[in-house]
């Protein structure tokens, strides 16, 4: 393919000029755009909403969604939307939803819902300045940003503290208002820049009209939200008598598979090359319910990952005590997640999977995405202790492998078929469409 031209403003081209920028460098242009607008929705309505998501859009990107039935939390039913386009995620959550079905389901618990913003600034005045000024200074951030919080103090949410941070240990002159907020069933995203923008004006005003504080350059770096969300926090849990085992493998008794289990558990602890396999099993799940419900995966991912690094060392998400003859497997993490405003109610795929699991709080989205993570985790862990993962996950993945090749539903029946007693590879899926194709 030729080398790509420097295109000035791009955005501005009509969204077929668009494609022809992009198409221009195949051999096929034609097939090419009627390959990007075969994706297109119908009904133009939908595809302008679409379009306007983001930015220089072309085409719609579809990704599978699928369903986890049977998932038991809290004593409640669900049917765990799951939007992922790798094979055997849904399989295994659906798997580990029905296990524990009949061994008292899920549990979760809220621990906390805080998020958390910041205003970077750097400044060279005396430190006992700002700070015998500094509750003078909140109130004027609170009061201040009245206008932007009212609709969300009358529901019952808004900002809970800030705090001046004195960071000047790791860069000269810098310092940080951190301000706590609660958002309710919103992300909050925009509720909480807003602030924190706002604040960055009235700390500058503050300091400029305050006689007592006599350095007056305030430098703010940046306002932005944190992602970590240490302090948004939820646990999943599951637990049964370690008898309840004896059904995983045939060649282990319930003791030696737990005992292999927790093993496991061990080894993602202490080694962030397992840890970092082992929780992306975890975000296997959470993503999928995260990218159903149109919230930010980004997010909720890098958040993750901070927490589970947080004593210095990247760790397992998920803990394993087994006490007087019971099996406690638990996930904790901070997911912030929100349940109005955003994508949830434009999406209307976003928009069904809220209603399909009955109009959650962002606090029931929290639990019920935790337990997706946790129902894949363990179901990873029990493959990969007993039968190993690949036999599973090969079944699942020989449609794939059968639609690379281009197979016929013939050739595919015969292949499922013929596959269910021996090994799936790539190669032996070639050899055996080969002999059925001579
Ligand atoms: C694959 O997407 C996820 C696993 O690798 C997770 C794990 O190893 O725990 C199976």
């Amino acid at each position: 393919m030729q080398e790509k031209k420097e295109i000035r403003g791009f955005y501005k081209l009509s969204k077929s000029d668009k494609i022809k920028e992009v198409t221009q460098y195949f051999e096929n242009p034609k097939e090419i755009s009627d390959l990007l607008s075969s994706f297109w929705f119908k009904d133009e309505t939908q595809q302008d909403l679409f379009d306007e998501f983001s930015e220089n859009t072309i085409s719609n990107f579809h990704f599978p969604f699928g369903i986890a039935p049977n998932a038991v939390i809290n004593g409640k039913n669900y049917l765990i939307p799951m939007v992922i386009e790798e094979s055997s995620v849904v399989a295994a959550a659906s798997n580990s939803a029905k296990f524990w079905s009949t061994r008292g389901g899920f549990h979760t618990r809220i621990i906390s819902t805080t998020k958390i913003g910041q205003v970077h600034f750097l400044w060279k005045g005396k430190k006992e300045e700002l700070e015998s000024n500094f509750s003078e200074l909140k109130q004027e951030l609170i009061k201040g940003t009245n206008d932007i919080t009212k609709n969300m103090r009358e529901r019952g949410g808004g900002i809970l503290d800030i705090e001046l941070v004195d960071m000047r240990s790791e860069i000269p002159d810098y310092y940080q208002l951190k301000a706590k907020f609660n958002t309710l069933d919103a992300m909050g995203a925009n509720f909480i820049n807003s602030c924190l923008e706002e604040f960055a004006d009235i700390l500058r005003n503050f300091i400029a009209r305050k006689k007592e504080i006599s350095e007056k350059e305030v430098n703010v770096i940046m306002s932005i939200l944190s992602n970590y969300t240490p302090e948004c926090l939820v646990e999943a849990w599951v637990e049964c008598p370690v008898e309840e085992f004896e059904v995983m493998d045939a060649d282990m008794t319930a003791e030696e598979f737990v005992w292999k289990f927790e093993k496991a558990v061990q080894i993602a602890t202490v080694d962030p090359h397992r840890a970092t396999t082992h929780n992306k099993g975890i975000f296997n799940g959470i993503d999928a319910v995260v990218l159903a419900t149109g919230n930010d995966f980004r997010a909720v991912e890098a958040c993750g990952h901070t927490f589970a690094a947080r004593d210095g060392q990247y760790r397992s998400l998920t803990q394993l005590k087994v006490e007087n003859g019971i099996f406690r497997y638990s996930l904790l993490l901070p997911i912030s997640l929100g349940t109005v405003g955003g994508l949830t109610s434009l999406h209307p795929l976003a928009k069904f999977t809220l209603e399909l699991l009955g109009d959650p709080s962002a606090e029931d989205l929290m639990q019920i995405s935790a337990v997706a993570g946790l129902a894949n985790n363990f179901g990873a862990l029990r493959s990969l202790t007993t039968k190993g993962i690949q036999k599973g996950h090969m079944k699942m993945h020989l449609l794939n492998i059968l639609n690379t090749f281009g197979a016929t539903e013939e050739e595919k029946d015969a292949a499922v078929e013929y596959f269910k007693t021996e090994k799936v590879s790539f190669n032996a899926v070639e050899t055996f469409l080969k002999t059925v194709r001579k």
